[in-house]
């Protein structure tokens, strides 16, 4: 038996840096953490304020909230059980965020919560690009919000955090879905069109058609795409307050000047969903080309034992299919960070010295590095240079002996002799001075 291990298909390692040896680990970790904060200041300038929760969850909330006959819940689950306690690891965001507001009692705060989270989920679907088993979601709930302003806002969002990431090259679609009451009667219509027409179904859209029809609606057979145009509508289904929720939402959306395509035809993979859906698609993404999704759930909390109802919108983005995105686009994100100073030692006296000099620079907020191998100077200045060090400071027997350091700056070449004495006014003068 092989000792050595594999990370699971479907699941990826996040490093450092770019690896050749690692194709799958979709970006390294500074492009992550750019990524994340970018998230982060877009959502603070909206007022949105970060909640988070258990990667496990009882398995019937998801099953509730998200709906039994849905592809996630039915098929894609990770759940198991301890004793008595069946748990999941969540496979989004949305019903777990809902069940932390009712629990919490966060509707006694008054007004709208503006929520986010950054954070990994987990689907049994067949890994592929852009598609994994632990992937990772940044998205938004606005929970208590009514108003077709919350709708636009949250759609809004999800595009201004693509576009301060220096993405252009998406599309939004939009759709509204009526409410529960309305539901029945566009299935109806639906299964009234599609019934004569089953033999020319796939199996998947035949079983869907009794159980779920809405789902065919959703279908990427390019035969089924054909029978679609002459299918029914849902929007002339929906009741007039949702057809007036929906314009205002449009009126929004282009008062803000975003650019939108209503799609009659979008729907979504998840059951909670009344009024308003979305999803933004990148061209570049091939098979797997939706950025995110979302809308409004104005029945979710019911679904999950809420006394009353309780509005809400929201969207939630898939991180790896922003980056793959991101990179398609030939859009640059930084590497890691350069150490301030980089100490080169030659023999024992000096690493014994430098110990504790580069703790108290470290102290003084410098980033300080070395070599903790005792390597040769080479070496050393290798690595210094892989680590793109802004400065290397070189100390040896010599040095010691004179109570000097070799002060190399490594984006000029320049190098001088400094008194030991010196070394850390000089280092913190220039690290703190604006950064080349
Ligand atoms: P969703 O459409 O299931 O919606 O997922 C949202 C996004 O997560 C997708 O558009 C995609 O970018 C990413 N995603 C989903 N599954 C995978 C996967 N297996 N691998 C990689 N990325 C994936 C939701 O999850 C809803 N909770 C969205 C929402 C929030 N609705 C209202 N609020």
């Amino acid at each position: 038996m092989s000792n050595s291990f594999q990370n699971i298909p479907g699941t990826f390692d996040i490093l450092p840096s770019a690896q050749s040896s690692a194709a799958d680990t979709v970006a390294s970790t500074p492009a992550w953490q750019h990524v994340e904060r970018t998230i982060r200041q877009v959502m603070q300038r909206h007022g949105v304020h970060e909640i988070r929760t258990p990667i496990l969850e009882p398995t019937a909330l998801i099953a509730r909230g998200i709906g039994q006959l849905t592809d996630i819940v039915s098929k894609e689950m990770f759940a198991f059980e301890r004793g008595d306690t069946h748990y999941v690891l969540r496979p989004e965001v949305t019903a777990p965020v809902m069940r932390a507001y009712l629990q919490h009692h966060l509707a006694q705060l008054g007004g709208v919560q503006r929520l986010y989270y950054i954070g990994p989920c987990f689907r049994a679907e067949r890994p592929q690009k852009g598609r994994y088993r632990q992937f990772h979601q940044f998205g938004t709930e606005y929970i208590g919000a009514d108003d077709a302003r919350a709708d636009a806002e949250t759609i809004l969002l999800a595009v201004d955090i693509y576009r301060e990431l220096g993405l252009t090259d998406f599309t939004v679609r939009l759709n509204s879905l009526g409410t529960a009451a309305t539901r029945p009667a566009y299935k109806a219509a639906l299964q009234d069109y599609f019934r004569p027409l089953a033999d020319q179904l796939s199996e998947t859209s035949r079983e869907r058609l009794e159980s779920n029809p809405l789902r065919i609606l959703d279908t990427k057979n390019e035969a089924e795409r054909k029978l679609l145009e002459g299918a029914p509508v849902m929007l002339d289904h929906i009741d007039a307050d949702s057809a007036a929720h929906y314009s205002e939402v449009k009126k929004h959306l282009a008062a803000a000047g975003l650019a939108f395509e209503e799609d009659p035809f979008l729907v979504r993979g998840l059951d909670y969903y009344t009024r308003t859906a979305f999803e933004i698609d990148s061209p570049v993404l091939g098979a797997q080309s939706t950025l995110a999704g979302g809308g409004r759930y104005d029945l979710l909390a019911s679904e999950i034992g809420s006394k009353q109802e309780v509005p809400a919108v929201g969207f939630a983005a898939g991180m790896e299919r922003l980056f793959l995105a991101l990179q398609a686009a030939e859009i640059e994100l930084p590497g890691a960070a350069r150490p301030d100073v980089f100490v080169v030692t030659l023999g024992d006296r000096a690493a014994s010295y430098a110990f504790p000099l580069l703790r108290a620079w470290r102290q003084a907020g410098l980033s300080a590095v070395y070599d903790l191998k005792g390597r040769s100077m080479k070496a050393q200045m290798r690595e210094a240079n892989r680590q793109a060090a802004r400065r290397v400071v070189i100390l040896g027997d010599a040095e010691l002996d004179a109570g000097t350091a070799q002060l190399k700056h490594m984006d000029t070449g320049e190098q001088q002799s400094i008194a030991l004495n010196d070394l850390p006014r000089v280092l913190t003068e220039n690290a703190f001075s604006p950064k080349t």
